[in-house]
């Protein structure tokens, strides 16, 4: 099973459109993918992520992760770096299984003009922790603002097609 991860809990985020365009592109392709936003994360989950016994709000995205051998995590740039959330819903899950031996793509989004390289870089030695297999081609998505038109779609010539490479390495992984 593959999932796409909006990797962020803010509302109305460019995140989650971009990781509804990477849905409707794979589903083109004649790939079905899941989407987990992490606005969809149980309240408090900073407080009981790490509790013995585990949450049981967090049972339902525990089983989306379990069953997930395919991952997209489509990561807004925060301060430098991944969002504070991504690590707490990692952190979260069970270990090691949850990632072992699996795989992923990663996409970094910005308003500025880096396209949240350090970000990426920075979730990809969590990754390599984890024993989750990343795709060598990793994206940049910068200057959001200028990247997404009003019905959600990327449009650019040379985002699409880096986009489309990508997703189309991902499938063979
Ligand atoms: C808490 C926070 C921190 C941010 N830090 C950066 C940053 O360091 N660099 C940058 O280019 N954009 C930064 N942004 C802007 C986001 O990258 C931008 O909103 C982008 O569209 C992706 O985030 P979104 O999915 O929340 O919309 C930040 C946004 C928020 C909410």
């Amino acid at each position: 099973m593959i999932t796409i991860i909006s990797s962020t809990n803010r509302p109305g985020s460019t995140t989650l459109k971009v990781a509804k365009y990477y849905q409707k592109r794979l589903r083109e392709k004649g790939v079905e993918a899941g989407l987990l936003s992490l606005i969809d994360l149980p309240p408090y989950l900073m407080v009981t992520a790490l509790l013995k016994g585990r949450n049981e709000a967090f049972e339902p995205i525990q089983q989306i992760i379990t069953q997930t051998d395919k991952f997209i995590f489509i990561i807004p740039e925060y301060n430098g770096s991944y969002p504070g959330v991504l690590k707490v819903m990692i952190d979260a899950c069970a270990f090691p299984e949850s990632f072992y031996e699996k795989k992923a793509a990663l996409v970094g989004v910005s308003a500025g003009k880096y396209g949240n390289i350090r970000g990426i870089d920075h979730f990809t030695g969590v990754c390599h922790y984890l024993n989750l297999h990343v795709l060598p081609l990793k994206l940049h998505i910068a200057n959001t603002k200028q990247e997404v038109d009003a019905d959600g779609n990327l449009f650019k010539e040379d985002t699409l097609k880096f986009t489309d490479e990508q997703m189309d390495k991902f499938i063979l992984l």
